[in-house]
């Protein structure tokens, strides 16, 4: 397999690694790349091709062939991540037991975002738990893992349509929602937002800050009236200009951990 690598200056390691994020990579090693630069190694799976990869000139990257065993180590690493004293996400493959006062989300990521240990989807968990209602509807835009959809449905959620861009999304959102026992109340997709013609209760976009500007239009058309969008992938210090984009609708409820936000607005 092939790693994806970029090479940053040591001050824009945090800027790089929050855009390699939102590109849906799973895991992101720093090594020291010399003359005060730092290489961030990381895979893209195989469903971005480097046409779709658009990242500053300053920044060079390349592909570096690796042993697949090496590539996977961080699995053997990987723990189960409590996003509230009552709710788990469970990497599928780390045997785990909880009382059974613990809701446990099984995820299986394969290539996708989405373990539950990044900030930005444990915050869109804790948002979209207060938020769901029994038997709404919900739309997660940039499903990865489908992490966020599969939890609205065992919060009770009725139906949940989860797209991505990236058509590993596809499959791994499927089996993990067939792992969580919810795969009858789950569409996943390729179709782009412009494309989607219903309308949801609970909107959710967990994707960097130019993206959601770029959508902002179709976020809004989607959510049915006196709906919920929950926003997150954006930074506490940095998001004005997508509540700006997002306007008329109005913040009512804001989270933050380590530099991260999700937003929920109507
Ligand atoms: C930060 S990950 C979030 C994954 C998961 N929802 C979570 O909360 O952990 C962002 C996801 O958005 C997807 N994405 C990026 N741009 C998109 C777009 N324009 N439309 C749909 N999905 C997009 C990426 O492929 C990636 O899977």
């Amino acid at each position: 397999m092939r790693a994806f690598v970029v090479t940053v200056p040591a001050e824009q390691v945090e800027l790089a690694s929050d855009a390699l994020w939102g590109l849906g990579v799973v895991a992101v090693e720093e090594r020291a790349g010399g003359h005060g630069a730092v290489e961030l190694w990381t895979s893209l799976g195989d469903e971005l091709p480097p046409e779709q990869v658009h990242l500053p000139a300053e920044w060079p990257w390349r592909f570096v062939e690796v042993d697949e065993m090496v590539a996977d180590t961080w699995r053997e690493f990987a723990q189960p991540v409590w996003v509230q004293p009552d709710l788990v996400v469970r990497p599928a493959w780390v045997p785990f037991e909880a009382p059974t006062s613990v809701t446990v989300l099984h995820i299986e990521p394969g290539s996708t975002f989405g373990m539950g240990d990044h900030p930005t989807t444990m915050l869109s968990l804790r948002a979209l738990r207060r938020l769901v209602q029994p038997g709404c509807t919900v739309l997660d835009v940039g499903c990865g893992s489908g992490v966020l959809a599969i939890g609205a449905c065992v919060f009770g959620a009725g139906h949940a349509d989860a797209i991505d861009i990236a058509p590993a999304a596809v499959p791994v959102t499927r089996d993990n929602a067939a792992a969580n026992g919810v795969a009858q109340r789950i569409h996943v997709s390729t179709t782009d937002l412009a494309d989607v013609d219903g309308s949801y209760q609970l909107v959710l976009a967990n994707i960097l800050a130019p993206t959601l500007v770029a959508l902002s239009a179709d976020l809004q058309r989607v959510l049915a009236p006196g709906g919920a969008l929950v926003i997150s992938g954006i930074l506490a210090e940095a998001h004005a200009h997508v509540l700006q984009a997002l306007a008329p609708l109005q913040v009512v409820a804001s989270d933050e951990m380590d530099g991260w936000v999700a937003i929920t607005l109507r």
